[in-house]
């Protein structure tokens, strides 16, 4: 634990925010693998940037490769990718950049913290759960991991003998088996510009 530390301010959020002309949020994708968090995020992610929004994708695999390498998918191990993830998540928001999370992140304590996190600092907090049956997660497959988890290869797989624990009262639900990409990532568009978050 460190001690005999102390918080530096200089400009409040407000002032940030009025100087670089956007708010910034936390948007956070949540469901299970191959339900299409990454690839709607990606699609969000160029959509924002052709409007020239300050935005920023944090993704589940990638992160693994470099901040959280250290962490594999115990439970214990899966809350502290999350803890780790909504701390940088803020950071990203409260420089007004629009921070697209992308982790399977099944344990609602932990998106419920992430928010919490957010809300204390006054920083908008949107949870976007993804949402699709397992059977039609399965069938996509892109990497052949359900298969795997399925002969036991993979073990402690979300979904297979892991738990998701899906999201409640998520302020966006897609059903990623009824919609288009597109569409998905045009119905966020949407949220946020209803929220003023993006003009
Ligand atoms: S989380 O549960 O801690 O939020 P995260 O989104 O970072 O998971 O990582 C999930 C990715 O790790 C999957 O997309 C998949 O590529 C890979 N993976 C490897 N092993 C597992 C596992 N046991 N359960 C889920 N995903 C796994």
């Amino acid at each position: 634990m460190a001690t005999n530390i102390t918080w530096h301010h200089n400009l409040t959020h407000e002032e940030r925010s009025k100087i670089i002309g956007q708010p910034g949020a936390t948007l956070w994708f949540t469901g299970l693998r191959a339900s299409g968090k990454s690839t709607i995020a990606c699609a969000l992610e160029r959509k924002l940037l052709e409007q020239k929004i300050q935005t920023y994708r944090l993704d589940g695999d990638n992160v693994r490769f470099g901040l959280n390498k250290d962490l594999g998918f115990s439970e214990a191990d899966r809350n502290e990718n999350i803890r780790r993830i909504s701390e940088v998540a803020k950071l990203f928001a409260d420089s007004c950049t629009i921070a697209l999370t992308s982790f399977i992140s099944p344990y609602k304590k932990d998106r419920d913290s992430a928010r919490k996190l957010h809300e204390d600092a006054n920083l908008p907090f949107i949870e976007v759960y993804v949402n699709v049956p397992l059977e039609v997660a399965e069938q996509r497959d892109p990497k052949g991991l359900y298969k795997k988890a399925r002969e036991g290869l993979i073990k402690n797989f979300t979904g297979i003998d892991d738990p998701y624990e899906a999201p409640e009262t998520p302020e966006i639900v897609l059903n990623t088996h009824e919609k288009s990409v597109e569409e998905c990532a045009d119905a966020i568009i949407s949220y946020l510009k209803e929220k003023k978050i993006i003009a």
